[in-house]
């Protein structure tokens, strides 16, 4: 038997116990004839002693050991004469009687503790110590019961968990795929699935009823701190429901995990039409945590003679209370940040509503008190307000203060990462207009179907058709989405016409699923979480990154083992590539 406990188990009440323990060690610390070292593992530290009686034998070893060194020690539990309040086993100590070095360790790249001295590419790429801090195991930990926790919740209510297949037929639809050659059939590819979806929407035509998978997924976009190219979906979908039955079902999960993990009772989850979020918030995810909604300002500010405003399609702004006081410099702060290229806005104007009740703007040559007083009680500001405008193109400026609105949200502190408030977003376009390829594409994806009541507006006016598609949105962050599916091979085609796929091109995508609509396929509907997302926003991280044991990084590599990597040309060439990449 390597240990009789844990490194996280022992407590006073353990007192004159003969013990085994094994572990790594953590640090060593020499206090004159003492040495103390705290031994490690999964579940905590346990100091070990050895003092001047410890025979010479004993002592020897003990000049042996290193960090990381694996270790088995054999001892018995005592009290510390000082304890350490900060650990669960800070009571106890253990007086090592035989000391087996299991293994020796290199000196590790940087130091295994919460407080680490190591930067991010290292830890990558020595990610297996990485692993070994607390900070990061923890979150693993917490997804590991995120996932037991969601497993119970659907297997409750009788989901099957059911595997898709991993290589499947590339799909043109949505982001990039990542495509695998077949050595078998030359010349012919296989993608990586960015979700399951068609396999799921399979599933129901076979009566499955209700189906769930926590699922890897693949997507070859640009990376960013809530992207990776694999990523994990909790992959779900019903039969003979209807939006409300999924809104209901998903938002009993939602609810259960935040009850069961965070131990916080979320109140029924408000929900949002798409178009109302984008003219408050100017995002399809808004952060709800805090209020500060955008006023539509174009009826009282323009034919004032400023021109800017006078040319602009739209005139946004937003009221930060309390704000008045602002410095020249804090203005010009946040006038950089909306011109910031991310942010895209020209310029940034003010009205600060001063203490005394008096105004103050950056366009007062335009606007007199009496003008400045109208935009105030449009938004009901108080003596001590700042009200903060954008001006430009509609979308464009929502879309700048948005970010404008997150940012003072942030610098007022309304953004607490332990305050949770969830939402759905109903309601979203079924299609999106591409300037640059001049056509329509999904806004979710080709299987989403249109509310019934504007599906005559399909022929005379697609992209004002809204879908039965909705979103789950957390803080800002969209964790999960979903829709009724279109059920009717007929309704089927007539997207695919709408999205320009010919009647051959669509045959040879997705004939399998319209073949398989032929044979009684029930009404249905889904939703896809991002777990990834979900155990980062449970943890508080800012990235998904360390909610993943071996993550990539934001060049899409994994750095620990170095990949993407060349593979060698007889393997090129068994896959029939060769050529190609000779003639590159
Ligand atoms: P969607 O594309 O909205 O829907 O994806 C569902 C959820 O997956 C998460 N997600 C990601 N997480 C990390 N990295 C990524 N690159 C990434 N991309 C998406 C998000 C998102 O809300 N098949 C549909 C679902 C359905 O209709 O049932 C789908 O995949 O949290």
């Amino acid at each position: 038997m390597y240990r009789t406990h844990t490194c996280g188990e022992l407590r006073l009440e353990h007192k004159g116990s003969n013990v085994t323990l094994a572990g790594w060690v953590q640090r060593i610390r020499n206090l004159g004839g003492m040495t103390f070292v705290d031994l490690r593992d999964r579940y905590g530290i346990t100091q070990l002693v050895f003092d001047e009686n410890s025979s010479s034998e004993l002592k020897d070893k003990v000049s042996e050991l290193g960090r990381e060194f694996v270790v088995q020690v054999i001892g018995q539990v005592r009290e510390r004469s000082s304890k350490n309040a900060k650990i669960p086993t800070g009571d106890i100590e253990i007086e090592v009687e035989k000391i087996n070095i299991l293994n020796s360790s290199a000196i590790p790249p940087f130091t295994i503790e919460d407080d680490t001295d190591g930067g991010d590419e290292i830890r990558m790429k020595y990610r297996y110590l990485d692993l070994r801090r607390k900070v990061v195991l923890e979150n693993l930990k917490l997804r590991a019961r995120i996932g037991h926790e969601t497993r119970n919740y659907l297997n409750e209510k009788e989901f099957i968990e059911t595997e898709t297949p991993v290589l499947i037929k590339s799909t043109p639809e949505g982001a990039r795929d990542f495509i695998v050659p077949s050595r078998m059939n030359p010349g012919e590819f296989y993608a990586l699935p960015q979700s399951p979806q068609l396999f799921k929407q399979l599933l129901m035509v076979a009566g499955f009823d209700r189906y769930y998978q926590i699922v890897k997924c693949f997507r070859d976009e640009d990376l960013r701190a809530d992207r990776q190219p694999e990523f994990t979906q909790i992959d779900c979908e019903m039969s003979f429901v209807e939006q409300e039955d999924i809104l209901n079902m998903f938002e009993g999960l939602t609810r259960h995990l935040f009850k069961v993990i965070k131990g916080i009772e979320i109140d029924e989850l408000p929900r949002l039409p798409y178009s109302e979020a984008m003219e408050k918030y100017g995002s399809d995810k808004p952060d709800i945590r805090f209020g500060m909604e955008f006023h539509d300002l174009s009826s009282k500010m323009k034919g004032k003679g400023f021109k800017v405003f006078d040319e602009a399609e739209y005139i946004g702004g937003i009221c930060a209370e309390g704000c008045a006081s602002y410095t020249r410099k804090q203005l010009d702060e946040l006038t950089e940040f909306v011109k910031r290229p991310q942010v895209g806005a020209q310029g940034l104007v003010y009205i600060k509503y001063n203490e005394d009740g008096s105004t103050k703007s950056s366009v007062d040559k335009f606007y007199g008190e009496d003008d400045l007083k109208l935009v105030l009680n449009d938004f009901n500001a108080k003596p001590g307000d700042l009200v903060l405008i954008l001006c430009g193109k509609r979308t464009k400026t929502q879309t700048a203060l948005c970010e404008l609105r997150l940012e003072m949200g942030t610098r007022l502190g309304l953004r607490d990462k332990n305050v949770y408030k969830p939402l759905w977003v109903v309601d979203f376009p079924l299609l999106e207009w591409d300037e640059e390829t001049n056509r329509f594409y999904a806004m979710h994806h080709p299987f989403t179907s249109p509310k019934p009541e504007d599906i005559s507006l399909l022929d005379t006016d697609p992209g004002k058709v809204r879908a039965n598609a909705y979103d789950l949105v957390i803080n800002g962050v969209e964790i999960g989405g979903g829709s009724v599916r279109i059920f009717n091979s007929e309704l089927q085609s007539k997207m695919f016409d709408i999205l320009g796929f010919t009647k051959e091109q669509a045959e040879l995508q997705f004939g399998f699923l319209t073949n398989a609509f032929k044979y009684g396929a029930p009404p249905h509907a889904g939703i896809a979480f991002g777990f990834d997302r979900l155990t980062s926003m449970f943890a508080g991280l800012d990235s998904i990154r360390d909610t993943i044991a071996f993550p990539k990084n934001n060049a899409g590599r994994d750095v620990m083992n170095d990949s993407p990597a060349p593979v060698s040309l007889d393997q090129l060439e068994e896959l029939s590539l060769k050529l190609d990449v000779k003639e590159k």
